[in-house]
């Protein structure tokens, strides 16, 4: 299944460059968006259109049935839940350590979002904390495959098949990854991905798609995305209402809340372009990710800690993020951070705050009034589910460590000045 990019894993980093146009437009992007522009956008559910095409090209491309485009990583998510039948006294769990996405869109279901903590060594959502974490009210989990890797999905399942929760994949940040020989969006019920512009690949700065093998939950998916409409399949076209029913005055067009959650032909036509060189694009990533880890080799560099990578597992490294050693390395995060651009570091990024800690979650503030927010359900016996410090206190610790190195760089010049930037930083601090 992943044989095309295995092979590319193989070749130097110069080889797969090569295969890259410069910047991020190649010219099969540009012919299916002029295909579009030429067809005057009216092949929305012509299964031969670019939507059709685009869907069943990603799906293919890992193993599954059916794929939803969607206009954004984060409303996948949302579409994905009303789907499940998550809504009000409902809580879904979620990692800390992740985009605001993941936790926010529970909240846009009218259910509670919660918070389980992370594994020291992957960074990813643990299943030890997952289990206590599950309620009688718990009906699904979002699990993240943060920054590329995916977290212990053999623990996460065991946990879905025992309690009947529906498992959400949030794969924004990881494109052809690999969990124990498996696709990185095979594994859940659904998976989402996001194509916003700094993502592995995108349809034009924004975008998401949602990918599953079971057809009834495509159905609803797209319904979900689609504004309700009760025509709608599990694949672009599925359904035939002839002309004459479809025009009478009397035909029911919608039968389930849904969101507008379409994404345009022209984004399309660039997704499909980006797809075709999807594992160059994958590959140039981890390319980038052994050349900055080749330096903490070779520098003897044993205060930047880079996450476990369990056997099994391919990251894809979204970005490549180590934890930050701040006694053994003797700076803080912020000198570390300035010594680092002023030796040529195009920025370091840190860590999200951890999500519940974010002032939205810790005010409560989804509504006008915090009263409002799905924390105060009468389920909860005149208790709030309320999001404090220490809630989940591994997340808390580590977040604040965290350097977030770039992988997007777009030709090996640029490569290669980061990796020189990180070996002279740590050389500079190693002499101080
Ligand atoms: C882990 C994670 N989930 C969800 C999202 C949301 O995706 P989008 O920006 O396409 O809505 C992102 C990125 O932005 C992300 O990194």
């Amino acid at each position: 299944m992943n044989d095309a990019l295995h092979s590319m894993l193989v070749k130097s980093p110069k080889e797969v460059f090569a295969q890259l146009p410069t910047g991020r437009v190649g010219e099969a992007d540009r012919n299916y968006i002029n295909e579009v522009l030429d067809a005057g956008f009216r092949n929305t559910t012509d299964p031969a259109g670019i939507f059709g095409r685009m869907e069943t090209a990603f799906a293919e491309r890992f193993g599954v049935g059916f794929a939803v485009l969607h206009n954004s990583g984060t409303g996948t998510m949302q579409s994905c839940l009303l789907a499940a039948g998550v809504g009000p006294g409902d809580e879904v769990i979620v990692p800390p350590l992740t985009a605001v996405a993941t936790a926010v869109v529970v909240v846009q279901c009218g259910a509670v979002p919660v918070f389980a903590d992370i594994d020291p060594d992957t960074f990813n959502i643990d299943p030890a904390d997952v289990a206590r974490k599950i309620t009688s009210y718990t009906k699904a989990i979002i699990p993240v495959s943060l920054y590329g890797l995916a977290p212990d999905y053999d623990g996460l399942m065991a946990l879905a098949a025992e309690h009947d929760l529906t498992v959400i994949e949030d794969n924004a940040e990881c494109f052809l990854g690999e969990y124990k020989g498996r696709m990185v969006g095979a594994i859940g019920h659904a998976a989402s991905f996001s194509f916003q512009a700094s993502k592995h690949m995108t349809s034009a700065g924004d975008g998401g798609v949602v990918i599953t093998d079971d057809a009834e939950y495509a159905k609803n998916i797209r319904k979900r995305a689609t504004l309700g409409y009760a025509t709608l399949g599990a694949k672009p076209g599925d359904v035939f209402v002839p002309r004459d029913v479809r025009q009478d005055i009397d035909f029911e067009r919608h039968d389930v809340m849904g969101y507008n959650f379409r994404m345009s032909a022209a984004q399309a036509a660039l997704a499909l372009g980006q797809l075709e060189r999807l594992d160059a694009l994958v590959a140039a990533r981890i390319h980038i990710a052994r050349m900055y880890q080749q330096v903490l080799d070779e520098e003897q560099c044993d205060w930047l800690i880079p996450p476990v990578v369990p056997d099994g597992c391919l990251h894809t490294y979204w970005t490549w993020v180590c934890k930050l050693d701040e006694e053994r390395a003797g700076v803080d995060w912020r000198t570390f951070r300035k010594a680092f651009i002023a030796n040529g570091g195009d920025g370091l990024y840190s860590a999200w705050r951890p999500v519940h800690l974010e002032p939205v979650f810790r005010n409560l503030a989804f509504y006008a009034r915090p009263e409002q927010a799905p924390n105060h359900d009468p389920r909860y016996g005149g208790s709030v589910k309320s999001y404090e410090p220490g809630d989940c206190p591994t997340c808390e610790a580590l977040q604040p460590r965290l350097c977030q190195f770039k992988t997007s760089m777009q030709s090996l010049d640029a490569v290669e000045s980061q990796v020189n930037a990180l070996r002279a930083t740590i050389r500079e601090i190693n002499r101080s």
